[in-house]
């Protein structure tokens, strides 16, 4: 219980350590205004798992790696055979991203396996630091693979023929990226048997709540659900100068009233519908000629299951209905469901924090994250620290080294607690 958090833990937490590690994963896919360009399964992204896995190996930790590249660090439990308490993020970012998004989490987690170890302290059960890969989708969509396939919601081949932009497939990504690896032990995929005891993932807020409140840590309860698509307009390409309206097939032109029609049934009041169209690539791409074909991503956002399904299913029919010279197809690639975590995790960090004398609020997540995933397998939550700003997915996006302790600190506490529980 966290009445009981050693002081010793809490001093153990080195600000300065965990910033230093930050700012050099920073340096791995840097670009110009402070962000990060780091996507999933690229050199960069291996260059920062060895240097986590360095730091992991200085501490004295196991290293291991799932089929799918999930990478974990084992600090090892006084009780044999008890099941760990995972924690940890991801360490992709979005092509022009921030800093902190992903990788604080798992680098506040080796942090807090660091400070329990250097307090001199023990657990009776292990807790294993998690880096789930390809949590963006920046390259690979959609994001949440790495947890989607750890946690059986979705097999592991599953995107084995999804393309980057080079045309690269995920399966040729992973097997280079395995095959990079091949030095690090291999464990099976998923819970294997014993699910982990529970689930805690540190990461930035991305919103303005907390920052607007004061707050130092948002206690997660729950992450609306998403839905993504990709919807693919064929027309026909044809010259620019020469090409009537009447004889064009514009496929962008068709796009726009395709997305004019999804601006319309999306349109909440309330704004809590979250519509985006994000990517746009159009073919064959030139000033000078019509647009035969266009291929776009609609991102759809609701907390309540039902008013996602119902939107989202019609999608497909608005689209269609818009177009006036172009056919279209409409394909969904993801679809997680809105979560709530059972009280467990929360009330946990609810403790942690008011033993860390963090101001502290429950709130709901508007990102997903790969503990969405984790829900059905184990207790699960989130620990959010204030986002300069609100600002994320930006490479302006900040949080303090301050507020990273703070949050660091909390998970600390977090992880102590439930890593010492019987049951
Ligand atoms: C996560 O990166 C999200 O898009 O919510
Ligand atoms: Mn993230
Ligand atoms: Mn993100």
């Amino acid at each position: 219980m966290t009445d009981s958090v050693p002081p010793a833990l809490i001093a153990a937490v080195d600000e300065s350590r965990q910033w230093s590690r930050l700012m050099g994963m920073a340096m791995l896919g840097a670009i110009p205004g402070e962000g990060v360009n780091r996507a999933a399964l690229t050199p960069l992204d291996r260059q920062a798992r060895r240097l986590l896995v360095a730091w992991a190996e200085e501490l004295g930790l196991a290293v291991s790696v799932d089929e799918i590249g999930n990478l974990f660090l084992r600090h090892e439990g006084t009780e044999p055979g008890a099941a760990p308490v995972l924690a940890g993020s991801h360490m992709d970012s979005q092509p022009s991203g921030g800093r902190f998004d992903g990788i604080w989490g798992v680098l506040a987690a080796l942090e807090a396996v660091q400070a329990i170890r250097e307090a001199g302290l023990s657990t009776r059960r292990p807790i294993e630091v998690v880096a789930w890969t390809n949590e963006e989708g920046g390259r690979f969509a959609p994001g949440c693979m790495g947890s989607m396939a750890w946690a059986g919601y979705r097999p592991a081949g599953t995107w084995d023929d999804v393309t980057d932009a080079a045309g690269i497939t995920f399966r040729a990504a992973l097997d280079a990226h395995l095959e990079a690896e091949a030095d690090i032990l291999r464990r099976p995929l998923g819970p294997a048997g014993t699910p982990p005891f529970a689930y805690v993932e540190a990461h930035i807020e991305q919103g303005p709540r907390l920052e607007a409140d004061l707050l130092d840590i948002g206690i997660v309860t729950a992450i609306q659900g998403s839905r993504w698509f990709v919807v693919d307009i064929t027309g026909e390409s044809s010259h620019a100068g020469t090409t009537p309206l009447f004889l064009r097939r514009d496929a962008v032109q068709d796009m726009v009233r395709a997305i004019n029609a999804l601006n319309a049934l999306t349109h909440d009041p309330l704004d809590v519908l979250r519509f985006t169209v994000g990517r746009v690539e159009a073919h064959p791409n030139t000033s000078n000629s019509v647009a035969g074909r266009v291929r776009f991503s609609i991102d759809l956002r609701h907390p309540d299951a039902a008013v996602l399904r119902e939107k989202g299913d019609a999608i497909e029919s608005t689209i269609k209905d818009a177009l006036c010279f172009c056919t279209a197809v409409v394909t969904e690639t993801f679809h997680a469901m809105p979560t709530a975590f059972q009280p467990v995790v929360p009330d946990a960090v609810e403790r942690a924090a008011a033993a860390v004398g963090a101001r502290a609020l429950r709130m709901p997540s508007g990102a997903f994250h790969d503990a969405q995933f984790l829900v059905p397998v184990c207790p699960s939550g989130m620990i959010f620290v204030p986002s300069r700003g609100g600002v994320s997915h930006h490479p302006s996006e900040y949080s303090s080294p301050e507020q990273l302790a703070t949050g660091a600190k909390v998970l600390a506490a977090t992880l102590f607690d439930l890593a010492n529980r019987e049951a």
